[in-house]
């Protein structure tokens, strides 16, 4: 495959508790990563390409204070989730317009635990994916992956292949092959939080199944999807001593990072090893 630039992300989920703790964690990513570009390790606003790309998912009552912040760290900010609508009497909701204009750049879509705990569905999903593309200039991380269960009856392929099926239904498969604007996260559940970290071969496998079934949900070849802008990212208990192995894997494109993330120094360690 040519060359992809990595992203490192962090999900900070419902962490953490207070806006003074949150403020006080994007301090210190901000002094961590001006460290790493005044070493030029880290490409400036004007050179952003050179490195991998960073992005925070915090919490939605601080994607301002994230956003003010990070301003100018080449650090992105996302949301955790958006709602499928763009505005209207949804009460409640979050349209992904209003992501955009307030500075967001991505948006992560139907992660497991949206899944589980919130009843959010292949359909739904969906929904609010194709909501986000209709937003010129935000960007889609949809996370896909299997339960324990399901890995161990050996459904991992057949699972992923639903997933990526049903969330990329009606999606201009031309468009995102080319503009890279959908992110695809494997995260297998048992591995969420668990400590139990896929080995890089378990991730290199899963990696080659997303790619195998993304020819056949987009309808093009595998040349194409392999040729193509849409990176693959692993999520599951990454922390700055595994993450080496895994982004060396072919088809690792960069990590999605839950708890060492509510650590700058880790989440620094993290993208040293991206
Ligand atoms: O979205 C990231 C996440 O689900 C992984 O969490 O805590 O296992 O790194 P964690």
């Amino acid at each position: 495959r040519p060359p992809r630039r990595p992203i490192v992300a962090g999900n900070w989920k419902l962490n953490p508790p207070t806006r003074s703790e949150a403020v006080t964690l994007l301090r210190l990513l901000v002094a961590n990563f001006v460290n790493h570009r005044d070493g030029n390790e880290y490409p400036d606003d004007d050179d952003a390409s050179d490195g991998p790309e960073v992005v925070i998912f915090p919490p939605l009552p601080y994607l301002s204070d994230a956003i003010r912040i990070l301003e100018g760290s080449g650090i992105l900010v996302g949301a955790q989730d958006c709602g499928m609508h763009d505005g209207g009497a949804y009460t409640g909701e979050v349209a992904p317009s209003m992501l955009l204009s307030m500075g967001c750049s991505y948006v992560l879509l139907g992660h497991s635990e949206r899944r589980v705990h919130f009843g959010e569905t292949d359909a739904s999903i969906n929904m609010a994916l194709r909501g986000c593309l209709d937003v010129p200039g935000l960007r889609v991380v949809l996370c896909v992956g299997e339960t324990l269960e399901e890995y161990e009856n050996g459904m991992l392929e057949r699972v992923i292949d639903e997933q990526l099926s049903g969330c990329l239904n009606n999606v201009d498969a031309s468009a995102i092959l080319r503009d890279g604007r959908v992110v695809i996260a494997y995260e297998p559940v048992w591995a969420i939080g668990t400590g139990l970290v896929a080995t890089p071969s378990q991730a290199q496998a899963a990696h080659a199944a997303i790619l195998n079934s993304l020819s056949r949900v987009l309808r093009c070849t595998a040349g194409e999807v392999s040729d193509g802008a849409i990176r693959i990212i692993y999520g599951g208990s990454v922390t700055p001593d595994t993450v080496l192995g895994i982004m060396d894997m072919p088809d690792v494109d960069g990590a999605l990072v839950g708890g060492a993330s509510l650590n700058a120094d880790s989440f620094t360690r993290i993208y040293d090893g991206t």
